[in-house]
């Protein structure tokens, strides 16, 4: 059965089910917004430290160009607290509506609720908070984004059948405590747990950074030299681990088999290369389908709690197709 965040929530206790994901957002509890050609909208980017979250910021500020619609950006680079007080300067100019990408589940929860008690729609974009303390469709309007769960048990499927079921994998975890990263590893080991040769060896986060994946890698691939397979929480980790792997006279792709996420550039042409054999995407051009979120649901329009990011599984088969889309 293929686990999702989806099914884990509905699995959870009864009054999240009810107000949970997948639903649909109650107006009546809900931070309005007025009908208006154009809209004043607080972006509050998580950090500008990868392509991924370049192209993001690309894909919101070309939408926001095309609509004529004002953007207040901010970049929290990588601070949880200072994301919080980007969100509170929103608030305080006033915008009409807070487009949220939270850095970490739990530090983020009084920033959505400060926004709420402002009167200021909220929606959550690309990462989510913790689900026991803010809810879609109450707190805030809606969740926008991929199911990472979904990604690492997709990661694990492909990993699993590159390696006939025998691996042993260092995994390469993604920022604490943030919703990908958490989201990730329990898609990949619950895949595993029904595939005992499958083996977690080494676990440990690179904070979705290339650099500190490649530190991350090199210091555990020392100390687990029979490893034989990288999952790692995205490609910007992956690229350091690859060069810490060519470093250490390792062939990727022939001593280390790779399971990745995200859909770079570099990632695409490491799987055309044949150096990374799986990337599942996780899509991050956010513009198009928040900013139309935000105009449906000054439309009076019900949102869907959680509008889900369709993402595409890329191997070396389908990467050439997919690289003029990479970022
Ligand atoms: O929240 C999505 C993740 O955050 C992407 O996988 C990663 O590259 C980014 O920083």
């Amino acid at each position: 059965m293929l686990i999702t965040r989806r099914t884990l929530l509905t699995a959870s206790a009864g009054g999240l089910v009810l107000a949970g994901l997948g639903g649909r957002a109650a107006l009546a509890d809900l931070a309005k917004l007025k009908q208006k050609d154009s809209y004043k909208i607080g972006f509050a980017q998580t950090e500008s430290n990868n392509p991924w979250r370049l192209a993001q910021t690309a894909s919101m500020k070309d939408e926001a160009a095309k609509r004529g619609w004002q953007l207040v950006y901010t970049d929290a680079a990588g601070s949880a607290a200072k994301q919080v007080a980007d969100v509170r300067s929103m608030i305080a100019q006033k915008v009409d509506v807070i487009l949220l990408a939270p850095r970490e589940e739990k530090p983020l929860i009084p920033a959505v609720m400060e926004a709420k008690k402002a009167g200021i729609p909220l929606f959550l974009i690309d990462r989510n908070v913790d689900a026991t303390l803010a809810t879609a469709g109450k707190d805030y309007v809606a969740f926008i984004g991929s199911d990472f769960v979904k990604e690492g048990h997709q990661a694990a499927e492909a990993l699993t059948k590159a390696v006939n079921g025998q691996a042993k994998i260092i995994e390469l975890q993604g920022s604490t405590g943030s919703s990908p990263a958490n989201d990730r590893m329990k898609g990949f080991a619950d895949y595993i747990k029904d595939h005992p040769g499958m083996q977690i060896i080494a676990s440990q986060s690179g904070d979705f950074a290339r650099d500190k994946g490649r530190q991350v890698f090199e210091t555990l691939y020392q100390a687990h030299p029979d490893a034989t397979a990288l999952y790692s929480h995205n490609d910007e980790m992956t690229m350091g681990a690859i060069a810490a792997m060519e470093a250490a006279g390792k062939v990727p792709g022939k001593d280390l088999i790779i399971a990745s996420i995200d859909g770079t550039k570099d990632a695409t042409q490491a799987l055309i290369d044949g150096k990374v054999y799986v990337v599942v995407e996780c899509n991050p051009k956010f513009g198009p389908k928040a900013f139309d979120a935000v105009e449906r649901y000054g439309r009076g329009e019900t949102i869907d709690t959680w509008l889900v990011n369709d993402d595409r599984v890329f191997t070396k088969e389908n990467a050439a197709g997919y690289m003029p889309e990479a970022y």
